[in-house]
C-alpha cells in the first residue's frame, strides 16, 4: 500500500509506520506525531489541528543554528538506536530452539519474517530526501515482521490513507524486543503471549489453528523462543 511522502510532495512510497503503514517515511512519521500528539506544527505539517488555548504563531518547530529543526534531530534520534538484542542465554536453551522451529513449522514467519537486509548504503529513497547512509546500509536485521499490513481479525474499520480494504487490517507487529513488552496487540487487551496468539483469526487463522494443537511443552518452547527476541 502506498502513503505519501510529507518531504517529498506528490510522491508516494510503501508504507511501514504505524500501526496502519500510513507513513512512508520516518520523516513523515514523526512530523505528524509533533503535530498529532503534541499539538507542535512544523515545516511539513504546518496547520494546527485546533486553535482552542493556542496562543503561538507561525509555525512552532523552527530549525536552529545547524538549520535543523526539531523535527530531523528526532528522526536522527530515532535512526541511530540499536534494534533490541536478543536475549542469548534463553535463545540458546533447548527450549527456545525448539520454540523456533515450531515458530516456522506452524506459519508464524510468513507475515513475522525472521530476516530482511537493509538497502545498500548510497541507495536514495524518500523521492530523493534521505540516502541510506554506511551505518544503516546492507545490515542483516531480524525483525519478526514484515511491516505489511494483514487482516487478521482484530481490525478497528480505520482507514487512513490506503484504500477501504484497510479498514480490518492491522501492520504484522515486529516481535523484537517482545520480551520487555506487559500487553500485546494494537489494542493493547492482550495480556498473555498465549492470547495475543489465539486471537489470530482471519488471514492468520491455519498458523493459530496449529498453535491451538500443541501440547502444553511445546507452548512453553514457542514462548521461551518469543521470550529470547
Ligand atoms: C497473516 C499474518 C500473520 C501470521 C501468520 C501470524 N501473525 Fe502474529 N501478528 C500479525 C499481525 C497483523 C499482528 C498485529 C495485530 C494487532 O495488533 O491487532 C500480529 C501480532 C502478534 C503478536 C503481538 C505482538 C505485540 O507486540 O503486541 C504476537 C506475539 C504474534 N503476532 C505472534 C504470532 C505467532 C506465534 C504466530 C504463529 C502461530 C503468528 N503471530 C502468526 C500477523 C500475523
Amino acid at each position: 500500500m502506498q502513503a505519501p511522502i510529507f518531504e517529498a510532495p506528490g510522491q508516494t512510497r510503501v508504507g511501514r509506520f504505524g500501526w496502519k503503514d500510513q507513513h512512508s517515511s520516518l520523516l513523515s512519521f514523526i512530523a505528524d506525531a509533533y503535530l498529532n500528539e503534541m499539538g507542535i506544527t512544523n515545516r511539513l505539517r504546518p496547520t494546527e489541528v485546533t486553535q482552542v488555548l493556542n496562543i503561538t504563531k507561525g509555525i512552532n518547530d523552527q530549525p536552529d543554528d545547524l538549520g535543523l529543526a526539531d523535527i530531523d534531530h528526532f528522526a536522527q534520534f530515532i535512526r541511530g538506536t540499536m534494534v533490541p538484542p536478543r536475549d542469548i542465554t534463553l535463545a540458546s536453551t533447548p527450549a527456545a530452539l525448539k520454540g523456533q522451529q515450531l515458530f516456522r513449522r506452524l506459519g508464524c514467519s510468513t507475515c513475522h519474517i525472521e530476516t530482511i537486509i537493509t538497502a545498500p548504503a548510497g541507495t536514495v529513497i524518500d523521492g530523493g530526501q534521505f540516502t541510506v547512509p554506511e551505518a544503516l546500509g546492507d545490515k542483516i536485521i531480524h525483525p519478526f515482521g514484515d511491516y505489511l499490513l494483514h487482516d487478521i481479525g482484530t481490525g478497528d474499520g480505520i482507514v487512513q490513507v490506503g484504500p477501504q480494504d484497510t479498514a480490518n487490517k492491522l501492520r504484522t507487529a515486529p516481535l523484537w524486543g517482545l520480551r520487555d513488552k506487559a500487553r500485546f496487540m494494537h489494542d493493547l487487551k492482550s495480556l498473555s503471549l498465549g492470547n495475543a496468539i489465539e486471537r489470530h483469526k482471519g488471514e492468520a487463522r491455519e498458523a493459530e489453528r496449529r498453535f491451538d494443537e500443541l501440547s502444553p511443552e511445546e507452548r512453553a518452547a514457542l514462548f521461551a523462543f518469543l521470550n529470547s527476541l
